[in-house]
C-alpha cells in the first residue's frame, strides 16, 4: 500500500470555535480570529484540526444541539468567514475535521418545531415519538445524575419523544430514509467547503434502533458503509473519525473487515485503561487494552487522547480501578461527573508536575495510532471548577498575559478566563512559553516534530515487550525495514530495565535516542539496561539514523508478522 493515507500519521488538534480567539471584540471567539492563530497552528506542527460544532444553536450543550445544519452561527461569524478559514488551513496544509451531529437536533431545530406541532408534517417521523410512556423511560440516560430520562413528553405534540442526550435533543428517526438522505446531503455540504471529514458524534446511537418497543437496541452497522461510500465518492481522501465508545470485540464493526467502514476511532479503552495504568504505576492494564484494540484493518486508525472536551469517562473499568483512578487524579466529588468520570484538565489532574505531564503526553504519542490533542494542553492549561459540568475544562485559551489572556477585548468572555492560581494567564500562557526553550509549548512542538518523524507508530505493528518490571512500559514498532522503541516509567520512583529488543541477529544491538544522546549498546545476549528517572521515558531508533536508506517500499514485515502471529495462536 502506499503510505499517503493522510489520517495514518497525523498530529490532531481539537478546540472550540467560541473559547479561542475573539477578534471583533464581542467576548466569543470567532472564525476570524481562529484565522488570524493559524500560523500558530501550523507552527505547533500539528496537521489537522477538528472543530468542534459551529452552526446555528440555542448552545445548551456546547453547540452540541444544532438548530440549522447549513449555517454558521452568528456569534462565529460568516460562511463566508468560515470559508476563508478552511482556506487558510488548506494554504498552510492543514486539514479540517468538523464535528457531525446527527443523533439529535435541537428542539429549536424547525423540523422539530413542525413536528410536534402538525401530526401530518413530513418531519414528524423524523423523531422517534410514543403515544405513551414507555416503561424503560429512567434507563440509558447518558448523563446520569444530570439527565433524568430518555422520554419526555411534549404538550404540542401530545405524545413522548425520545432522547439519548439532555431533553432539548430530540433524537434523529435515523432509519428513516429520509433522514439518512438528509445526513449525507449535510455532509456533502461541508466537503464541498473545504472540510477534509468530520468526528462523528454519538455513532452507536446513530446507528442504533429507536423507538418505545425497543429494549435492547442493536446496532445498523450498514449505515456506517453508506456514509463512508457517499464520502469518498464526493471527496476521495476525506475521513470519519467515530467517537464510539464500545467495547472492543465490536470494534472491527465500527472498521468493518474490509475497512469498508469508518476509517478512524477515538481509541476509549486504550485511554481509561491509560489512566488507570499511571493511576497505579503498572503498565499491564495499558498493554492489555492495547493487546485488546489490536486488530484494525490496515487503513483504519486509532485516534489517541488524553483529555477532551467532556468528562474522562471511567465507565469501561471496574469499580475498583475507576476508584483508584479517582483517588489519585480526582479525589474531590467536585472534580467527579456522572458517577463515572473526571472533568479536569490533564496538567491539574496531574499536580501540575511536569514529569508526570510529559510522560502522559510522550505515550498519547507513541500508542498506535494517531494522536489527537486538546487546545490549551500544549501550554498545560487548568481548568475552573466553578464552572457547571463539562464547561470548566472547555475556558478560553491563554495567549498572553494581557487583559483576559489576550484571548478577547471585552470584559465579557463567552465563559471566564482562568485568572487565579498556579494555572491563571498570567503564569500560563502562550507569549511566555514561546520565549521558553524550556517551556511545555516549545516541548510539545519538538515532540510533535518528532513524532511525525515516526511514522511507524502510525503505520506499524507493534509489540510489548518484557521490561522485567510492570512499572515499565516497553514497546517496538516495526514498519518497512526499521524499528522504533519506546519505554516509559509510570513509577515515581527510578527503575533500571533489563530488556531485548526482540529482533534477531544484533538488529537490535544498537538503540539511538531521538530526544537526547545517551544511546544504548546492547551487552551480553542482546540484553540491553537503561536507568529510567522517575517518569522517565526514551524514545529510540533501532540500529541507527541510517533507516530512511534502508526503508523497502512495500510491508513484507506485516505479512511475515501475521503469519507468525496466527501461527502463534493469535486471533488475526
Ligand atoms: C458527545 C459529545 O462529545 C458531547 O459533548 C455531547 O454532549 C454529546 N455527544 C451529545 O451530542
Ligand atoms: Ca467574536
Amino acid at each position: 500500500m502506499i503510505n499517503d493515507l493522510w489520517y495514518k500519521n497525523a498530529v490532531i488538534y481539537s478546540l472550540g470555535v467560541g473559547t479561542y480567539m475573539d477578534a471583533n471584540g464581542d467576548g466569543i471567539g470567532d472564525f476570524e480570529g481562529l484565522t488570524r492563530r493559524l500560523d500558530y497552528l501550523s507552527g505547533l506542527g500539528i496537521t489537522a484540526v477538528w472543530l468542534m460544532p459551529f452552526q446555528k444553536s440555542p448552545f445548551r450543550d456546547n453547540g452540541y444541539d444544532i438548530s440549522d445544519y447549513y449555517s454558521v452561527d452568528p456569534r462565529f461569524g460568516t460562511m463566508g468567514d468560515f470559508v476563508e478559514f478552511t482556506r487558510g488551513a488548506e494554504q498552510r496544509g492543514l486539514r479540517v475535521l468538523i464535528d457531525l451531529v446527527v443523533n439529535h437536533t435541537s428542539d429549536q431545530h424547525p423540523w422539530f418545531q413542525e413536528a410536534r406541532s402538525d401530526p401530518n408534517s413530513k418531519y414528524r417521523d423524523w423523531y422517534v415519538w410514543s403515544k405513551k410512556k414507555p416503561p424503560h423511560a429512567e434507563e440509558g440516560v447518558a448523563f446520569p445524575g444530570v439527565q433524568k430520562s430518555t422520554w419526555s413528553y411534549d404538550q404540542a405534540a401530545k405524545a413522548w419523544y425520545f432522547h439519548r442526550f439532555y431533553d432539548f435533543q430530540p433524537d434523529l428517526n435515523t432509519s428513516n430514509p429520509h433522514v439518512q438522505a438528509e445526513i449525507l446531503k449535510i455532509m456533502g455540504f461541508w466537503i464541498q467547503l473545504g472540510v477534509s471529514g468530520f468526528r462523528m458524534d454519538a455513532v452507536p446511537f446513530v446507528i442504533a434502533t429507536k423507538g418505545a418497543d425497543v429494549t435492547k437496541p442493536t446496532e445498523q452497522y450498514d449505515m456506517l458503509r453508506q456514509l463512508r461510500e457517499f464520502l469518498q465518492w464526493r471527496e476521495g481522501d476525506s475521513i470519519i473519525l467515530a467517537e464510539a465508545n464500545v467495547p472492543p470485540n465490536t470494534d472491527m464493526h465500527y472498521f468493518g473487515d474490509e475497512g469498508e467502514r469508518m476509517q478512524m476511532m477515538f481509541n476509549f479503552l486504550v485511554n481509561q485503561n491509560l489512566f488507570y495504568a499511571l493511576a497505579i504505576a503498572d503498565s499491564r492494564p495499558l498493554a492489555r487494552a492495547l493487546g485488546k484494540t489490536r486488530a484494525r484493518p490496515p487503513t483504519a486508525q486509532w485516534g489517541n487522547f488524553l483529555r477532551n472536551h467532556d468528562e474522562l469517562d471511567l465507565g469501561r473499568l471496574t469499580q475498583a480501578q475507576c476508584d483508584a483512578v479517582f483517588a489519585a487524579f480526582g479525589p474531590e466529588k467536585s472534580m467527579q461527573l456522572y458517577g463515572r468520570g473526571i472533568r479536569r484538565r490533564l496538567a491539574p489532574m496531574l499536580q501540575g508536575d511536569r514529569r508526570r505531564i510529559e510522560l502522559a503526553y510522550s505515550l498519547m504519542f507513541t500508542l498506535p495510532g494517531t494522536p489527537v490533542l486538546r487546545y490549551g494542553d500544549e501550554l498545560g492549561m487548568g481548568d475552573d471548577l466553578d464552572l457547571p459540568e463539562r464547561n470548566c475544562a472547555r475556558t478560553p485559551m491563554q495567549w498572553s498575559s494581557e487583559a483576559n489572556g489576550g484571548f478577547t477585548k471585552s470584559e465579557k468572555p463567552i465563559l471566564p478566563v482562568v485568572d487565579e492560581g498556579p494555572y491563571g494567564y498570567r503564569h500560563v500562557n502562550a507569549a511566555f512559553q514561546r520565549r521558553d526553550p524550556e517551556s511545555m509549548l516549545n516541548w510539545t512542538e519538538r515532540i510533535i516534530r518528532m513524532r511525525k518523524e515516526v511514522p511507524e507508530v502510525g503505520w506499524g505493528d507493534f509489540e510489548v515487550l518484557d521490561a522485567g518490571t510492570p512499572c515499565v512500559l516497553a514497546m517496538r514498532y516495526d514498519w518497512r525495514n526499521n524499528s522504533v522503541l519506546f519505554l516509559h516509567n509510570l513509577d515515581a520512583k527510578p527503575r533500571e530495565v533489563v530488556f531485548h529488543p526482540g529482533l534477531q541477529g544484533g538488529a537490535g544491538d544498537l538503540l539511538v535516542n531521538l530526544l537526547a544522546d545517551d544511546h544504548s549498546r546492547a551487552g551480553k545476549g542482546g540484553r540491553h539496561q537503561v536507568l529510567l528517572e522517575a517518569y522517565g521515558y526514551r524514545w529510540y531508533r533501532v540500529g541507527g539514523l541510517d533507516y530512511l536508506l534502508k526503508r523497502s517500499d512495500v510491508d513484507r514485515k506485516r505479512a511475515h508478522n501475521k503469519a507468525a502471529h496466527r501461527d502463534r495462536g493469535g486471533a488475526p
